[in-house]
C-alpha cells in the first residue's frame, strides 16, 4: 500500500456512493461528457448541451454529492470497473501532484482511445518510456519558459495567417468558427510541422477520422493502415525537418529512438483544436465586456518587441478556459492501493477530476459564473483553487506556457484588424454565463478596426 505525499493537510475521507447516486452521476456527468467526444467534439451535441445547460446540470449534481458524501473520494457502484470521482480541489491537488505513481495518467480508458492514433505518446504510455517521452515534449515545448525561444518566427506566423482570416472577414463583413478556425489551422500546422505543411489539409482529415474512432476507444475497431500511414506522415516531417517549427526543435531534441517522436507529434496538433476553441470564445467574452476589450487593446498597443508577453490578454484566454474547460475530465488511475486518510482506494482504480466542477463551483467560488481575468494574475494554474485548466503537477501539459502564447498572438494579430461584435450577445449574460458555450455557432460582425 502507498501513501501519497499530500499536497497539505490530510486527505478527507472516502465514501462510497448509492447505486442510485452512481446513476445519477453516469446521467449528468459521465455520459454528457462522452457524448460531446472527449477527442473531437461533436459539433451538434455541443449544441444541444449548451441549449439544454448540461454543464450546470453536471455541476449541480456533483455539489448534490459533496452535500450528501462529504468531500472526499466517491467511489462509484460500478461492478466491472472501480471508479471514483474527486470532490474537493485539496483531493484533486493531490492526486495530482501524485501522478504518474501512484495516479498513473494513462488509464486503461485514456489508452484505448489515443491508441488509434498515438499509442507511443507520452500520456498513453507509463513507467521510463513515459518518463523519457514527457522529457521529449518538456525540451520541445520548453515548458518551464513563459516564452519559447522561437516565439518571434511563430507570432509572426500568427500574423501572417490572422492578417489572412481578417481579410476574407472583412469582405464579408462577418466573422464565423469556420472562417477563424480555417486560418488558425494553417497557422497550428507552420507552427507544428513547417512551411510545407501549411496546405496539408489531408494530414489534418486524416487525424480527424482517426480521432473520431478515437472517441468510442474500445469499442470501435482500430484502422490500423490509417494510423500507419497518419504515422508515416508524420515521421516524413521529421526526418526533414523545417528547423523553425516545433517538428524541427523535436529533432533536434531526440535522444533516443525510443521516444517516437511521431507519436508525439499528433497531440500536438490535436490540442491545437481547443487551444482555437478558447481563443474564439475569448474574442466573445470581450465582446460583451467592453471595458476589458479596450484594456486589452490598449495593452497590445503599448506592447513592444516581436512576441510581447500580454498578460491581460493571457488572463482573459486562461479565464475562457476556466469558464469553458477543454479538457473536463482529468482521468488517472491507481498503480497500487493507495492509503487515503482512513479509507483505501484500491488499485486498479480510476479517478475522475471534473474540471466545470471545480471551475464552476458557486459554493465556493465568488465570482464562479462571471467573467473575472484576475483570477489569473498569478500564473497559468491555481490548483489551490481548484482551477486546473491545463492540469496541474508533473503530468501538466507541457504547452501550459506555449498554447496561452500562441493564442495571444493569434487574438492580438486579428484585433490589430477587426473591430468584432458579437451576434447573439444574448447567448453571453455577463452576470450569469452559461456553463456550455458551443465554439460553432459564434459568429461576429466584423468591421474594419478604424470604422469601430
Ligand atoms: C487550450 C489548449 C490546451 C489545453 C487546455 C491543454 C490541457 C491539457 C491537459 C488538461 C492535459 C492532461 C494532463 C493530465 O492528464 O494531467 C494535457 C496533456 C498534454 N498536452 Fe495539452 N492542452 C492544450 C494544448 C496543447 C498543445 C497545443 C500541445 C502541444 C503543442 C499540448 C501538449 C500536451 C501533451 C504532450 C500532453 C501529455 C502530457 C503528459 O502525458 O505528460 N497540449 N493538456
Amino acid at each position: 500500500m502507498n501513501r501519497p505525499q499530500p499536497a497539505a493537510a490530510s486527505p478527507h475521507a472516502v465514501s462510497k456512493a448509492s447505486v442510485i447516486d452512481t446513476l445519477a452521476v453516469m446521467k449528468d456527468v459521465v455520459i454528457p461528457t462522452l457524448a460531446k467526444g472527449p477527442l473531437i467534439r461533436r459539433r451538434k451535441v455541443v449544441g444541444l448541451a449548451e441549449r439544454a445547460g448540461m454543464d450546470d446540470r453536471a455541476v449541480r449534481r456533483m455539489q448534490a454529492l459533496r452535500k450528501k458524501y462529504g468531500p472526499g473520494p466517491l467511489v462509484l457502484a460500478i461492478p466491472v470497473r472501480a471508479q471514483a470521482v474527486i470532490l474537493s480541489a485539496h483531493d484533486a491537488q493531490i492526486v495530482l501532484a501524485g501522478s504518474p505513481e501512484p495516479f498513473a495518467a494513462a488509464s486503461l480508458e485514456k489508452q484505448a482511445a489515443l491508441n488509434h492514433f498515438q499509442p507511443g505518446s507520452a500520456l498513453a504510455s507509463h513507467g521510463a518510456p513515459r518518463a523519457s517521452r514527457r522529457r521529449l515534449n518538456e525540451a520541445t515545448l520548453e515548458t518551464g519558459c513563459p516564452m519559447h525561444s522561437m516565439a518571434a518566427h511563430f507570432a509572426a506566423i500568427a500574423q501572417e495567417e490572422m492578417d489572412e482570416v481578417a481579410a476574407t472577414a472583412l469582405a464579408q463583413g462577418r466573422l464565423d468558427w469556420d472562417g477563424f478556425f480555417t486560418g488558425w489551422y494553417r497557422m497550428v500546422r507552420r507552427i507544428v510541422l513547417g512551411e510545407a505543411a501549411r496546405e496539408d489539409h489531408a494530414l489534418t482529415d486524416l487525424l480527424e477520422a482517426l480521432r473520431r474512432r478515437g472517441n468510442l476507444a474500445f469499442l470501435r475497431r482500430k484502422d490500423r493502415a490509417g494510423r500507419d500511414a497518419f504515422l508515416a506522415r508524420l515521421k516524413a516531417y521529421l526526418d526533414d525537418p523545417d528547423p523553425q517549427s516545433l517538428a524541427g526543435q523535436m529533432a533536434r531534441a531526440c535522444t533516443d529512438p525510443g521516444q517516437l517522436p511521431h507519436h508525439q507529434l499528433p497531440q500536438y496538433l490535436f490540442a491545437f483544436d481547443p487551444g482555437g476553441m478558447a481563443s474564439f470564445r475569448t474574442l466573445a467574452l470581450l465582446s460583451v465586456h467592453p471595458e476589458t476589450e479596450a484594456a486589452v487593446r490598449a495593452e497590445a498597443a503599448a506592447a513592444e518587441g516581436p512576441a510581447p508577453r500580454l498578460e491581460l490578454l493571457r488572463a482573459c484566454f486562461l479565464e475562457s478556459l476556466r469558464l469553458w474547460p477543454t479538457t473536463p475530465a482529468i482521468l488517472r488511475e491507481t498503480t497500487v492501493d493507495v492509503q487515503w486518510g482512513e479509507g483505501m482506494v484500491p488499485k486498479n482504480t480510476q479517478l475522475l477530476i471534473f474540471a466545470p466542477f471545480l471551475h464552476r463551483d458557486d459554493e465556493l467560488l465568488e465570482a464562479a459564473h462571471r467573467f473575472d481575468p484576475r483570477l489569473w494574475e498569478k500564473g497559468n494554474e491555481r490548483p489551490e483553487l481548484g482551477l486546473v485548466p491545463f492540469s496541474h503537477g508533473p503530468v501538466i501539459c507541457p504547452a501550459v506556457n506555449f498554447v496561452p502564447a500562441v493564442a495571444t498572438h493569434a487574438m492580438r494579430a486579428l484585433m490589430s484588424r477587426l473591430s468584432l461584435r458579437l451576434n447573439q450577445p444574448e447567448r453571453l449574460p455577463t452576470d450569469r454565463l452559461p456553463g456550455t458555450l458551443d465554439p460553432y455557432t459564434l459568429d461576429f460582425t466584423a468591421r474594419p478596426l478604424a470604422a469601430g
